[in-house]
């Protein structure tokens, strides 16, 4: 009995330990984030105008970008950068320079087109580009497949720079050996205690397919195409104590790279897709691939061969300068 109360105890406290740091990690979460979607600082601006510049740069890059496309978001964009300027916040910062930018090519693009789009839109746009001054347009990539992957075999730096995901596949069966060839080039990616605790669900057939981009945000318009998609997960029984609580997503996401790394190396086109999603989501993915419970999902990508001619979203990154501090 003695020793069933000791269990016991030992139970409780483990479980409020775990209880603390989910808390200590959603105090900061609920704090900051812009999960209450209530902007109230300059970075939770610059958050959702990557998020909305991006969905348009990925329509205009759309294996068949649909006239007229995303109009709501350039309007929700529009407001959101006036909102941005009124508040005397950074007009230099690259998020609110490059929205500009990609405003202007989308409105360029459905010119050129002979498009017409909602009068009230373009003016609106008109006026604010004239206050602002910044009428140039950001151009997304143009690539011949030959292009893309000229640098598949070259030194990391070149390589790495020559890397973007790509959205645009076309009908033609990835081998079975390729996949796997990737998946071990992804396993030797570093591993918290080299614990090996990387899963990875291979989806190849239509059906199946169809149904894990069902689940998933952030794949219209292109991962119909994909040839295969990829369901990453990390196992947690794997972990040991209370503070490893976030170890499975970074196991994850270096596993993912590594991956997106051996498909550009092996001239696959792939793309990582976020799995944000609630609860509900989760069960049906665990359960349409058997998933067991004591693995987490991590991320979805989805692959192909690349068409000969193709286009890639432009995605600018923010200096050294701007993200590292240095203490010598
Ligand atoms: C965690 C994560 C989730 C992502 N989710 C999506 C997604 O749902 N749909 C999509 O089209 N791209 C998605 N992406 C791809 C990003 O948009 C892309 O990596 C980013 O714009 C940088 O561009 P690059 O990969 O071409 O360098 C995701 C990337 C990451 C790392």
């Amino acid at each position: 009995m003695n020793s069933l109360r000791k269990l016991l105890i030992k139970k409780v406290i483990v479980y409020l330990r775990v209880l603390r740091i989910y808390y200590y990690d959603m105090r900061r979460f609920y704090r900051y984030s812009n999960v209450q979607q209530d902007f109230t600082n300059e970075d939770a601006f610059k958050g959702r105008l990557t998020i909305l510049y991006h969905v348009i740069e990925k329509g205009l890059t759309m294996p068949e970008t649909r006239m007229g496309f995303g109009q709501p978001v350039v309007e929700d964009l529009l407001g959101l950068l006036q909102r941005y300027e009124d508040l005397g916040y950074n007009k230099t910062a690259l998020e609110f320079k490059h929205s500009i930018g990609v405003l202007n090519e989308y409105f360029n693009f459905h010119e050129e087109s002979n498009f017409e789009l909602p009068e009230v839109l373009v003016i609106k746009h008109k006026a604010f580009v004239n206050r602002i001054g910044l009428a140039e347009g950001t151009r997304q990539l143009k690539y011949t497949r030959e292009e893309f992957f000229k640098f598949k075999n070259s030194s990391f730096e070149t390589f790495s720079q020559s890397r973007y995901s790509s959205r645009n596949y076309i009908d033609k069966e990835i081998s079975l050996d390729v996949i796997e060839n990737c998946i071990k080039l992804a396993l030797k990616s570093p591993t918290s205690c080299n614990r090996q605790l990387n899963r990875i669900y291979v989806v190849r057939g239509t059906e199946m397919k169809k149904k894990v981009l069902q689940l998933q945000y952030g794949n219209r318009g292109f991962g119909h195409l994909a040839n295969t998609i990829l369901v990453l997960s990390a196992n947690i029984s794997y972990f040991q104590g209370v503070n490893d609580r976030n170890e499975s997503y970074i196991n994850t996401g270096m596993f993912a790279m590594s991956l997106l790394n051996a498909f550009h190396h092996y001239e696959i086109g792939a793309c990582p897709l976020n799995w944000s999603v609630d609860h509900k989501r989760d069960e049906a993915m665990r359960a349409l691939l058997g998933v067991p419970d004591n693995e987490r999902i991590g991320l979805v990508v989805s692959c192909g061969y690349v068409p000969e001619l193709f286009e890639i979203a432009s995605s600018p990154r923010l200096e050294v300068k701007d993200v590292a501090k240095i203490f010598n």
